[in-house]
Order: C-alpha cells, then sequence, then structure tokens
C-alpha cells in the first residue's frame, strides 16, 4: 500500500517510528510535512493526506498531532475518510477491522516512538472484516450523503 502520511510540530517526533513501521512492512509511503519543530497549523496536514486518499495518490494515511485530537476531527470532515483516533494497539486493529478506518491518527505528546510504531504496524496488518461490519460503514456513508450536503 501506499501510505500517505502527515503531522503538525506537535507530532513530529513520531514521525521517524511511523516511517520504519511502515517500511518495515514492505509499504511505501508520502511524506506530507511537516517537517520542521516549528509551530504549524493541523488542519492543513489532514487536508494533505485525506485528499491525497481521496484522489487516489495514497491508499491510507497517518495523522499525527500533539494529542492526535484535533488533526482526527480535521480529517473527518472530509468526505469518504474515516479516521481514527487511536491510543492502544487494539484499537489500532478494530479501527480496520471493523471501522475500515482508512487513516489512523495519533498523539506525539501521549504515544511515545515505540508503542507508535506498534500501532501503525497493526493498522498496516489489519483488514476490513466487512459483513454486518460493511451495513455499519454504509450508514456512516448515508449520514454523509445527507449531512454533507446541507
Ligand atoms: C498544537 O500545539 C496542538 O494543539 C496540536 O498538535 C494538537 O494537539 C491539536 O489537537
Amino acid at each position: 500500500m501506499r501510505i500517505a502520511l502527515g503531522c503538525d510540530h506537535g507530532g513530529i517526533d513520531l514521525k521517524d517510528a511511523t516511517i520504519r513501521a511502515i517500511v518495515d512492512n514492505s509499504h511505501e509511503y508520502i511524506d506530507y510535512g511537516t517537517y520542521s519543530h516549528e509551530s504549524v497549523d493541523y488542519p492543513d496536514y489532514a487536508m494533505k493526506v485525506a485528499l491525497a486518499i481521496r484522489n487516489g495518490e495514497a491508499d491510507k494515511g497517518i495523522l499525527i498531532c500533539g494529542t492526535g485530537i484535533g488533526i482526527s476531527i480535521a480529517a473527518n470532515k472530509f468526505r469518504g475518510i474515516r479516521c481514527a483516533h487511536v491510543v492502544d494497539v487494539f484499537s489500532a486493529q478494530m479501527c480496520v477491522e471493523h471501522n475500515d478506518a482508512n487513516i489512523m491518527a495519533m498523539g506525539g505528546r501521549i504515544t511515545d516512538s515505540t508503542d507508535a510504531y506498534k500501532l501503525v504496524e497493526k493498522y498496516l496488518q489489519s483488514t476490513f472484516a466487512g459483513g454486518r461490519h460493511a451495513i455499519r460503514v454504509d450508514k456512516i456513508k448515508a449520514i454523509e450523503d445527507k449531512e454533507f450536503n446541507r
């Protein structure tokens, strides 16, 4: 898979571990920034990654800010994006198996590099279970269809 990677200054310290987990699991990545500790606005990076997925440049995404909260909220404003804010390995698995999350968000001030590697690895190794979960994800899409056109 091709993974779109985006972070703000609060998430940049997890970037190396994230890239290692992507490459070690034989995936490719595109780094949409940020590239320094200079303060930036997390919605800008959520948008880059969300649009990369929407336009087919990437299959899935990883977003990182200080908490993982702001960047996941912003990403979920894009139609077709299901961004899961994850802090534990079980959720990294479930967000794919049950929710078909196409972006996983982490917090650089919450999760350390060792755990970030494990979260990314589990996220990439998991597959959507379909079945009853597909019915539920379709209901999320139906909400988008209704609410995003208001
Ligand atoms: C930036 O200081 C911080 O607000 C941001 O990284 C993130 O935690 C927002 O949710």
